[in-house]
């Protein structure tokens, strides 16, 4: 009778356990849409290096960027190569994947990041070790550094 009571009370526990949902995966990759010209090699250069970074890439040739770029924000100074787009954020250039991935943590009211010109340190360019600063932007061009790098 005791054993009886036991085994029906582990059938009922296996049960629940088979009823619990299985452990979360990890949060998916965060998508980012970059558009680029179909002949930049850095742009490619750093799509692959987002990718390896955890990045769910969608990319975007297009020969004439200058009416995005306006779009989001990105004035003269604080152009690149390449714009992207991440959960409401603009990315413009060679910016670092750590600094993106803090962005969409800590979600700051700006309109993006930006890594001016391109860097010869940062990825996708790696041509120089020289220090450089990636930035934040808001609607109206104002900056502030993110991270020095
Ligand atoms: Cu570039
Ligand atoms: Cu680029």
């Amino acid at each position: 009778m005791r054993i009886g009571r036991l085994l029906v009370l582990s059938a009922v526990a296996a049960t629940l356990g088979a009823a619990l949902p299985p452990v979360r995966p990890s949060a998916a990759p965060p998508e980012i849409t970059v558009y680029h010209s179909p002949t930049c090699g850095c742009c490619k250069q750093w799509i692959n290096y987002l990718k390896s970074n955890g990045f769910a890439v969608i990319s975007i040739e297009q020969e004439d960027l200058s009416d995005i770029k306006a779009e989001m924000g990105v004035t003269g100074k604080l152009a690149s190569c390449h714009t992207a787009m991440v959960q409401g954020y603009v990315i413009e250039g060679h910016v670092p994947a750590p600094d993106i991935q803090r962005l969409l943590k800590e979600r700051p009211k700006i309109a993006g990041l930006t890594a001016p010109g391109m860097p010869g340190a940062s990825p996708g360019m790696d041509t120089s070790k020289d220090p450089y600063d990636v930035l934040t932007f808001d609607s109206k061009g104002k900056t502030t550094v993110w991270a020095r790098h």
